[in-house]
């Protein structure tokens, strides 16, 4: 357990046995925490980054999967990978690419920060070395919950953030020494999983899905509406992002929120601008029409 992915992340990539000169995968559309950890590790031991950009509207799921394969080369050691990225909701075929990446000999490491508990797999499954999310995302733990899956083989490589005493082999737990922590987040982590399990993961993101594609299918083809999620609505969930030519997201973003009510995020960088847009499910699709009616207004 850990208090969030980018604790779990960044466990992974500063405690990864780097050698100078090798190199590591990620794209330009990942979350900064983690980009930013890897610059800080570029910096201290001279590893060499490589960022690809995420095609928007892949033919198939080999378009992604070559864009990261090129990137990779005799020197690379460890791939980073979102299962779904938060600016624009594009979930990406994550055992394709471990497949891959594992052929070349390279290990990846899954940002799930919003996959988790929102769409319905197995990490088993997946195959990735490691894992991170947030429990305080979809499952609605209270804030500061997350977890790190770590493949047991690479449990001894790995260096703690913070210094564990002596464990056996492949023991975790040296891994998560955290000092003094409260515990009171945690104990909530039980009863969220009973109430996720109540509904079942099938049902939520069946639900996620509906919504997301009820606002989508009534603001696309409208003049000036730019819509930065995949088209194929397998390749996205709950989360999409919509922007209007000529309008700052900034702008966007305020205007929702003061003139509609409406609370949303505001991306303007690496090819998305516009604004995320995350019902989740006890929105209404009457809240929605109002969104869309907002969306018209503005446009
Ligand atoms: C893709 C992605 N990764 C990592 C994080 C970081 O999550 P946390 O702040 O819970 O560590 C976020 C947060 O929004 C995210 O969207």
């Amino acid at each position: 357990m850990t208090r969030n992915t980018t604790e779990s992340l960044d466990t992974i990539i500063q405690g990864f046995p780097w050698k100078r000169g090798d190199e590591a995968v990620m794209a330009n559309q990942d979350y900064g925490a983690m980009l930013n950890m890897f610059k800080q590790v570029q910096s201290r031991q001279g590893i060499v980054l490589k960022a690809i950009d995420i095609p928007m509207n892949p033919s198939r799921d080999e378009v992604i999967v070559d864009a990261y394969r090129k990137a990779i080369t005799p020197k690379t050691r460890l791939l980073m990978v979102c299962h779904m990225v938060n600016i624009t909701g594009h979930i990406l075929p994550i055992r394709k690419i471990c497949d891959m990446a594992h052929s070349m000999g390279v290990e990846v490491m899954v940002d799930g920060a919003h996959a988790f508990a929102h769409l319905d797999f197995n990490i088993k499954e997946l195959n990735c070395d490691y894992y991170g999310t947030s429990l305080h995302k979809w499952l609605s733990v209270p804030l500061g919950a997350g977890f790190l899956y770590i493949k047991k083989e690479h449990i001894d490589k790995t260096w703690p953030l913070i210094a564990e005493g002596k464990t056996q082999p492949g023991e975790i737990r040296k891994l998560n020494h955290t000092g003094t922590h409260p515990v009171a987040t945690d104990l909530t982590i039980m009863d969220a999983i009973e109430y996720h399990n109540m509904i079942g993961i099938e049902r939520k993101e069946a639900r996620l899905r509906y919504l997301q594609n009820y606002w989508v299918d009534k603001v696309r083809g409208i003049e000036n509406v730019v819509l930065n999620t995949p088209t194929d609505k397998r390749r996205s969930c709950a989360i999409a992002n919509v922007g209007i030519k000529e309008m700052k997201p900034s702008e966007m973003a305020r205007s929702l929120m003061d003139d509609h009510n409406i609370w949303t995020v505001a991306i303007d960088g690496v090819g998305v601008h516009g604004c995320r847009i995350t019902p989740n499910l006890y929105t209404t699709t009457e809240e929605l029409d109002r969104f869309v009616e907002a969306i018209k207004e503005m446009v």
